[in-house]
């Protein structure tokens, strides 16, 4: 018995010695994470270090300029010889394990490929865009979405999603302001937390987590005029106070990677931004994951002027920290030769591969690279009836009731027609935002069923109106617009004016924003408003549920219509979600994570803005900080959202109007639901330092809640004060905060609220 067991002993001694490298025993701990990518290191070449440095985009499948080697056959040989670390836009458990079985089976050390995707909300279940969860104000809402987009994503063999995307914007120009939380960087903060939470759980090697990937490090929400992929150039105190907050919230919550991106930053490329990927990141917050360039940023920083030629961008971002060359073929070209030539020390590289495969360890992919492998997982878990649930959940709390008058929401179920008008009322497509994943077209719920699923189809009148988009419809494509044709508005008009109620679609096809969709008009498209115009004319009891990934510019919708209903781009559940909140089952909570403006003049848009030394004054003289044709007031501000009922604050209290260095003071205040059906408030603290060695806004967001409350009940809430928040960045004095006068504000809105004073000794 004793030999069986030695010989049993000798052969499992073998069998891992016969592993291919890195494969060794499952290990958890750090250290031996540690261990085991030193002694990987340790038996990869130069080539085989600079390969896992590499990311190529699968051929058949691009969010980005196409690369010039299109052949599949190109990349398999890539991965067989080592030469391929990671892959983007593979998906499926059948292409996954395609391309992973090449590289463990086929490649020298048989390291695993990490498999990255742009699963920005939700995979095949799709969840609001981003902006629209943001306004739940609500960072479980936005946990729960990522938790279950990671379910998704990993059941189909995904290891990685680029996301979440935390760039603050102010610019309702850029279109990538869906992607992000909005305006402000402690709601932002705070979503950017919970979103890496949701992707990644307390274990990265659980078969239900993936790595999380924080981008565009930095600034890229800054581009200017909102063109994207323009240039940025912003002082030091604005990147630590407003931009960088979200970053290091999610480098707190463990964010495993970071993206770097396409803009220049005060004229050096982020790619090859030495300050934010390595004094920043990697040194001050102490990340210790890896860094994706952009697609293809490593070759843009020719387009900049800031490199040479690929050689030289390949130079320059290995120097800043980017560790992975995402199809810009710079590192996989180039790199060898920087190295020998002594351009780059060895050392670098080893750094940059250290970083890759701490996190493929941290994944588990070495002790199981077919984990994420599994078809039956694939075929239950994906559009799963929890899964719809949860988005449907998600939904109805992300949308913010802009306007209500004489309560005509929420609509009664039965006694009335409703006439549904908009080509967006009846898509099933548009509602699923862009960046969808691997979203079924047109499979979302649409408004007009999630309508007829309430009130029934006899009592629902469809007219679709004139069209709206007549080009082609998807990511690549450049929408057009029908600016001519009125075919469909005379039926429009005839069944609002045979119904009892409208409820009107408007807004944006879910391309309409995203990437590359910068707009200097951020106005109805197409004859929407012509639409909107004729129907209010036959039949005053108008809903506007707009659709928009988005802030835009609806002042007279704002001005007219008794009702409308920011819905954003929803997901797959948006018809029911909507449907809930029209009719009353849901009491609508959501605010607006973004300012709405006036007129895109405005732009750029936010509450937080600092005092000029001119700032108010009646509006009758010019010499004044502001616009002689329109307010400096936002249409709807930030924070802002109604409900079915009404909220009342009263009693501000302060524990004490002084706060020293390590104390603390306690706000109350007492929130009463004093309108007539349940409801959910978020209750706003807003700060404004009133003066500091620079000049301060003129308030910021420093804590919410939000809370339920039924009819006639109220309840105190309760924030907490601490130096802490008051701190901010400056250049002479790093974070400090500054003894002085301080005013806050609880409210519903950054644009009300009740006020006290407290002073910083
Ligand atoms: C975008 C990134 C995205 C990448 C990969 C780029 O164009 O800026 O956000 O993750 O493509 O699809």
């Amino acid at each position: 018995m004793k030999k069986l067991i030695t010989a049993f002993i000798a052969l499992l001694f073998l069998f891992a010695a016969c592993q291919p490298a890195g494969q060794q025993k499952a290990a958890t701990s750090g250290n031996d994470i540690e261990k085991r990518v030193e002694d990987l290191l340790s038996k990869m070449s130069l080539d085989e270090k600079i390969g896992q440095m590499n990311q190529y985009t699968s051929r058949w499948e691009m969010t980005g300029p196409a690369p010039a080697n299109a052949d599949s056959m190109f990349i398999y040989n890539m991965i067989k010889e080592g030469k391929l670390g990671s892959m983007l836009n593979v998906t499926g458990v059948a292409a996954t394990r395609k391309v992973q079985k090449l590289a463990v089976d086929s490649s020298r050390l048989g390291i695993p490929l990490i498999l990255g995707y742009d699963v920005i909300h939700g995979y095949k279940t799709i969840f609001p865009i981003s902006l629209a969860e943001a306004a739940s104000w609500d960072p479980e809402v936005a946990k729960l979405s990522a938790k279950v987009a990671a379910d998704e994503s990993a059941a189909a063999g995904l290891h990685w999603t680029f996301a979440p995307m935390v760039d603050v914007s102010r610019d309702a120009r850029w279109g990538r302001v869906m992607e992000g939380a909005g305006e402000d960087p402690y709601l932002g903060s705070k979503m950017a937390y919970a979103r890496v939470k949701g992707f990644q759980g307390d274990d990265l090697s659980a078969e239900n987590t993936i790595a999380a990937c924080v981008k565009h490090f930095a600034a890229y929400g800054f581009a200017e005029a909102g063109r994207d992929y323009n240039t940025v150039d912003v002082s030091e105190e604005l990147l630590q106070n407003v931009i960088f907050p979200p970053f290091k919230a999610s480098v707190e919550a463990g964010a495993a990677t970071f993206m770097n991106s396409f803009n220049t930053l005060n004229g050096i490329p982020a790619t090859g931004n030495v300050y934010l990927q390595r004094d920043i990141l990697k040194g001050a917050w102490n990340f210790d994951g890896f860094v994706v360039s952009d697609w293809g940023s490593i070759g843009e920083m020719i387009n900049h002027g800031f490199a040479a030629d690929r050689k030289d961008a390949a130079l320059k971002a290995i120097t800043a920290g980017s560790d992975m060359d995402m199809e810009a073929n710079a590192y996989i070209e180039d790199l060898k030769g920087l190295v020998e030539s002594g351009q780059v020390k060895e050392s670098l590289i080893d750094d940059a591969v250290r970083r890759i495969l701490r996190i493929k360890f941290r994944l588990g992919l070495f002790d199981d690279p077919w984990k994420y492998c599994n078809e039956e997982r694939e075929k239950t878990v994906l559009l799963s009836a929890e899964n719809l649930a949860a988005a449907r959940e998600v939904a109805k709390k992300s949308i913010v009731l802009l306007k209500n008058e004489n309560n005509l929401l929420p609509l009664a179920k039965t006694g009335q027609k409703i006439a549904v008008i908009g080509e967006l009322a009846a898509s099933k497509d548009v509602p699923l935002g862009n960046w969808r994943a691997q979203a079924i077209p047109n499979s979302a719920v649409s408004l007009l069923e999630g309508i007829k699923a309430v009130a029934g189809e006899q009592n629902v009148i469809f007219a679709k109106g004139p069209d709206y988009v007549i080009s082609a419809r998807n990511f690549a494509t450049k929408l057009k617009y029908n600016e001519t044709d009125l075919t469909g508005l005379d039926a429009a008009v005839k069944a609002a004016r045979s119904a009892s109620v409208v409820v009107i679609a408007l807004g944006e096809d879910c391309f309409q924003s995203g990437e590359g969709r910068s707009q200097s008009d951020i106005s109805l498209k197409g004859l929407q408003q012509r639409l909107l115009e004729e129907v209010y004319k036959a039949n005053k009891n108008v809903v506007v549920v707009l659709m928009n990934g988005r802030p835009l510019e609806i002042n007279w919708m704002a001005e007219n219509v008794p009702a409308i209903l920011e819905t954003w781009h929803l997901g797959s559940q948006a018809g029911n979600a909507i449907a809930d909140v029209l009719f009353g089952d849901y009491n609508p909570s959501g605010k607006l994570p973004v300012s709405f403006p006036r007129s895109v003049g405005q732009m750029p848009l936010y509450y937080n803005h600092l005092f000029t030394g001119r700032p108010s004054g009646s509006e009758d003289v010019t010499l004044w900080s502001r616009y002689t044709d329109v307010s400096n007031s936002p249409l709807y501000p930030f924070g802002y959202g109604l409900s079915y009922t009404t909220f009342e604050y009263s009693n501000l209290h302060l524990s004490d109007t002084v706060l020293t260095a390590n104390g603390e003071i306690t706000v109350k205040v007492n929130l009463k639901n004093s309108g007539n059906r349940f409801g959910e408030e978020v209750a706003q603290l807003y700060i404004r330092d009133i003066t500091g060695s620079i000049a301060r806004p003129v308030k910021e967001l420093k804590g919410f809640q939000k809370i339920g409350l039924n009819a006639g009940d109220n309840t105190e809430v309760t924030f907490k004060i601490t130096t802490k928040d008051l701190e901010f960045f400056t250049k002479a004095n790093g974070w400090k905060a500054e003894p002085g006068k301080f005013k806050l504000w609880v409210g519903t809105s950054s644009a009300e609220g009740l006020e006290a004073d407290f002073v910083l000794k």
